[in-house]
């Protein structure tokens, strides 16, 4: 874990204790983050805890109560989401947001219309490229209402990261898969990490999540209780309180 290398230097992202209020809902209540380039995050908490919340507003698609966002110093709080996806911030979605009206192929190209013209021509020409890699090659041509749910997840993913995005942020892109097909994503996601595209993952897959990521956050009702090495962080007793129930430490 290269962190306290790598600290020294600009953050990728800068949360500044950021807060989501829905009316008397907290769903993020003052975080504060650092991303460095170049590593897998991953955020663990029980369901609500705001994890959704939390990526939904550094994309800026989520209107803040208060808090800012850096991304490599630049404050982009303001910048509406459309442009924060220009300057390299890419998602996926939890729940599955595909066009069935449309080929696989298609919905991966579709979404890179906020992109440079130079990024979207790049992505049309790799486009075979990046579905052979996420492993929907095959079924390029179906619709996505043809396709399992797994399935219609690496599309996803697929559409995620063909602008080649700086960072890479994804909303449990592995739900409906099983364990090989989980370490297969895993790997992708260390690769893609290797050429330089910085992710942050919400799974609730420990396990997966150990093995996977460099760092982990983790939250329960809108803050942050722990952070740091992965396995340091599940075995952390806030955590293993709200999110793993207590007595699950054996074996973790
Ligand atoms: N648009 C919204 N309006 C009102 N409340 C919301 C909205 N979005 C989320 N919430 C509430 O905010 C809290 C955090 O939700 P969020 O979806 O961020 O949790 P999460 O950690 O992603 O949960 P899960 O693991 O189930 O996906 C929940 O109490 C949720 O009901
Ligand atoms: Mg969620």
């Amino acid at each position: 874990m290269a962190d306290t290398a790598v600290r020294t230097t600009t953050a990728l992202l800068a949360v500044e204790d950021v807060a989501v209020h829905f009316g008397g809902v907290k769903a993020v209540d003052g975080i504060s983050l650092e991303m460095h380039q170049g590593n897998i995050y991953g955020v663990l908490g029980p369901n609500g805890s705001g994890k959704s919340t939390l990526l939904g507003a550094m994309t800026r698609l989520t209107p803040l109560t208060r808090g800012r966002f850096l991304l490599d110093g630049v404050d982009y709080t303001k910048v509406p989401a459309r442009k924060v996806h220009r300057m390299g911030i890419s998602r996926t979605f939890q729940t599955v947001r595909l066009l069935d009206d449309r080929s696989v192929r298609d919905n991966i190209l579709l979404g890179q219309d906020t992109l440079p013209k130079q990024t979207r021509k790049a992505a049309a020409m790799q486009v075979d490229e990046v579905m052979e890699r996420v492993g929907v090659r095959e079924v390029a041509q179906l619709r996505p209402d043809e396709l399992s749910y797994g399935m219609q997840r690496r599309v996803e993913f697929a559409r995620a990261i063909i602008g080649r995005p700086r960072l890479l942020l994804l909303d449990e892109p592995t739900a409906g898969m099983n364990t090989a097909e989980r370490k297969e994503i895993g790997k992708l996601m260390r690769q893609l990490c290797d050429e330089g595209i910085t992710q942050f993952i919400v799974e609730h897959d420990v396990e997966m999540m150990v093995d996977t990521c460099d760092y982990l956050f983790a939250m329960n009702v809108g803050k942050l209780i722990a952070e740091g090495d992965p396995h340091d962080v599940v075995r952390h007793p806030a955590v293993q309180e709200a999110y793993l129930g207590k007595g699950a430490a054996s074996g973790a």
